[in-house]
């Protein structure tokens, strides 16, 4: 081993036991790909903003079936007719959700009596009034929730989501 590894190599294992690694010391994707604002240490990233709906066209009940962020992406969104964890609107209870089971990817339908989703493959079930909660089933997360604006024109936007979509490393493919 050559001193210059030598001396890296133990500084890297200092950084490990002393819990204390400076951001310098890890290897970032720029280096490794020659240049570019690209790095490994990136934790969000910029969602695009989407019209979904417009207020005045939704009834209490009936799903709206759309993609967000992208058209990989199928997402639901709905007027519950009750308020809502992260409900929008006057009522607040406008939300949308992802449409993909956090399980292995089922593809839910929506209950309107019960405000809740139900995968066809192994029976999850999801609240959308508490923010798609999980109700029951094999899942282990909770239905990814698309964070929603109204502006003043009463147009409803996806601006971004809460939770991973089912297989992805990244919600929003760079
Ligand atoms: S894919 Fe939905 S419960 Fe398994």
């Amino acid at each position: 081993m050559s001193d210059v590894s030598r001396r890296h190599f133990l500084k890297l294992g200092a950084c490990v036991v002393g819990g204390a690694c400076a951001a310098d010391a890890l290897p970032s994707l720029a280096q490794a790909t020659d240049g570019g604002d690209i790095t490994t240490l990136r934790t969000t990233l910029p969602y695009p903003r989407m019209k979904l709906a417009a207020i005045g066209q939704l009834i209490i009940g009936r799903e709206q079936l759309t993609t967000y962020p992208d058209q990989a992406s199928p997402v639901v969104l709905v007027k519950l007719g009750r308020p809502a964890i992260n409900g929008v609107g006057p009522d607040r209870d406008i939300v949308a959700f992802s449409r993909r089971c956090s399980h292995m990817g089922g593809i839910l339908n929506f209950r309107p009596g019960t405000g809740t989703f139900h995968c066809p493959l192994h029976y999850a079930m999801f609240d959308a009034q508490k923010g798609g909660l999980l109700v029951i089933g094999h899942a282990t997360d909770n239905l990814p929730q698309l964070e929603l604006e109204v502006d003043a024109a009463g147009d409803v936007f996806a601006v971004g989501i809460s939770g991973l979509l089912y297989g992805r490393q990244a919600n929003v493919f760079a």
